[in-house]
């Protein structure tokens, strides 16, 4: 039978993973003056200042109005949140991470008229806390046809589009940072999601859009940047009642047929080969359609050790105030003491993960949208966990419970695993999110590495923040041998591992 070739995906995925024998000839010196600037600048425009918005105001005075509610979720999202003196000038830190902190993710509002926001395509200027107006025609109707009729535009005043500047990353990444770039553009959806339940939006994801008309209508440099993920933001305060879920992921073709794509050209063909440029919803549409019958988690091995991991929920305090606090003071944890987490702790932290219906009481959404998560596995490394057996676990998010598949302190192999990074070695567990590319591929064609990134991050802002309110350590994890990490800790060698998040007892110097 002759073998089937590879689509596009699966062979950048190939192409771009780190192995023992390759990595010296990957790790080029880097000349940092040559860094690109992670903020974009508008000649011309209207500016639109959210800072005098942050105001707390007083508890007599009436609901916080639009200006005070798009101005936190911008801050909550991708603001400024922390200031570094270097030896080239000041690295300013955002509320999400970004691998290298690089910032290659920009955040764009596009208003079909609100009191706050005339009709028009805005940009958020994270250092001054603004949005530059820099259109100010009615886009709607085309921004409707770019996402083939999904219904959430038809009930919404506004969208929030996030696009990538690929070359912020890539400079240092090459083609492996379109991996990067989808991880650090699924934890800005993380704090998208959680911090328009703080402010009374629903966010509704749409991962299917015509890329090249996004592009066009946001002026975006097609060789340079691309549109990423768009966000029907429900103002919860402007309708009758909630809006159903919809899908949010089409698929787009499955590339078998490429010619020889040369390094430092892999990461924009598999994003031109994985667009979008008309409706590929079928006949069911944007419906959505629940699967049926009992659905399990995917991996059962009978025999081994299970740990039940229900637990109590972790506290956001009235009116969600201490998650906006965690969202504003949250950072990457540079170094953990090696110290044990408690099983307490670490349920603690699947549960505010996974189980977002525990947390409908306390406002959040308990069935925040994803793009293909039934298509994400988790897998842990135990290596000081007061409480747990030592090894690898599989996670079953449905039976809420731990299965152990390895019997073994890997701190050792977890450090050379992270490229030798200490955060791997000192960290009391490690999650791995993976999935079967295969299969990933077999729904949504080559858009499916997007979707998985996406995901996969999103899940790793809910561990991060999570963390940081129990005061734990956390920093994700884009570098690692791929393939070696399958092999050391027992997971499947069809999943593919797609991000790792360290956790820890952080050393009091972050
Ligand atoms: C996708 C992704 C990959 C990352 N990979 C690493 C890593 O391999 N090693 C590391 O020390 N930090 C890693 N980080 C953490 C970033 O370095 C950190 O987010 C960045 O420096 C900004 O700091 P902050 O998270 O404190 O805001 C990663 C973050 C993300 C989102």
């Amino acid at each position: 039978m002759p073998e089937v070739k590879q689509s596009i995906a699966q062979h950048y995925h190939e192409r771009t993973k780190y192995d023992p024998e390759t990595i010296a000839e990957k790790n080029k010196q880097l000349d940092w003056s040559q860094q690109p600037e992670p903020f974009k600048e508008y000649k011309i425009g209207t500016s639109f200042n959210l800072k005098p918005y942050l105001k707390k105001k007083s508890q007599a005075e009436e609901e916080p109005g639009e200006g005070q509610r798009l101005s936190r979720l911008l801050l909550c999202g991708y603001g400024l949140t922390a200031k570094i003196q270097t030896m080239t000038g000041n690295h300013y830190l955002r509320a999400a991470p970004s691998a290298g902190g690089l910032y290659p993710a920009e955040v764009y509002l596009i208003s079909r008229g609100t009191s706050l926001l005339p009709a028009g395509l805005y940009n958020y200027q994270a250092k001054t806390h603004s949005l530059v107006q820099f259109w100010d025609s009615r886009v709607w109707p085309a921004l409707q046809e770019a996402c083939f009729w999904h219904p959430a535009l038809e009930a919404c005043k506004l969208a929030m589009v996030v696009t990538a500047v690929f070359w912020r990353s890539a400079w240092r990444y090459e083609d492996r940072a379109y991996r990067r770039i989808f991880l650090d553009s699924g934890h800005l959806l993380g704090n998208i999601e959680l911090a328009a339940a703080m402010n009374n939006y629903r966010p509704h994801l749409i991962g299917g859009f015509a890329d090249e008309a996004i592009e066009r209508m946001l002026y975006l440099d097609s060789e340079q940047e691309g549109a990423i993920a768009l966000i029907a933001l429900a103002d919860l305060l402007d309708m009758e009642q909630n809006l159903p879920r919809w899908r949010t992921s089409l698929p787009s073709a499955t590339q078998t047929d490429y010619p020889q794509v040369e390094d430092g050209e892999l990461l924009k063909y598999l994003h031109n080969a994985s667009k979008i440029d008309s409706d590929t919803s079928g006949t069911g549409g944007w419906k959505l359609v629940e699967p049926k019958g009992i659905i399990e988690d995917k991996y059962n091995f009978p025999f081994c050790t299970k740990v039940a991991t229900v637990t109590p929920s972790i506290m956001w305090g009235k009116d969600l105030e201490i998650l906006e606090n965690t969202m504003l003071k949250r950072r990457s944890t540079r170094s953990y003491t090696g110290e044990p987490l408690t099983l307490k702790e670490l349920l603690a932290l699947l549960d505010f993960t996974y189980q977002p219906h525990h947390y409908i009481n306390q406002g959040l959404d308990n069935h925040p949208d994803y793009f293909g998560m039934d298509l994400i596995e988790t897998f842990i490394a135990v290596s000081g966990v007061d409480g747990l057996e030592e090894g690898c676990y599989y996670y079953a998010p449905l039976a809420q419970e731990l299965r152990q598949i390895r019997f073994k302190n890997f701190r050792r192999e977890l450090h050379y695993l992270c490229l030798g990074q200490n955060l791997g070695r000192d960290a009391g567990a490690v999650l791995f999110h993976t999935a079967d590319l295969k299969k990933a591929v077999a729904t949504y064609g080559d858009r499916a590495y997007r979707y998985l990134h996406m995901d996969a991050g999103h899940l790793g802002q809910r561990l991060n923040l999570a963390a940081i309110r129990l005061k734990l350590g956390v920093s994700g994890i884009g570098g690692f041998f791929d393939d070696r990490v399958n092999e050391v800790l027992g997971i499947p060698a069809s999943e593919a591992v797609v991000y790792i998040t360290t956790l820890g007892r952080p050393r009091s110097r972050n």
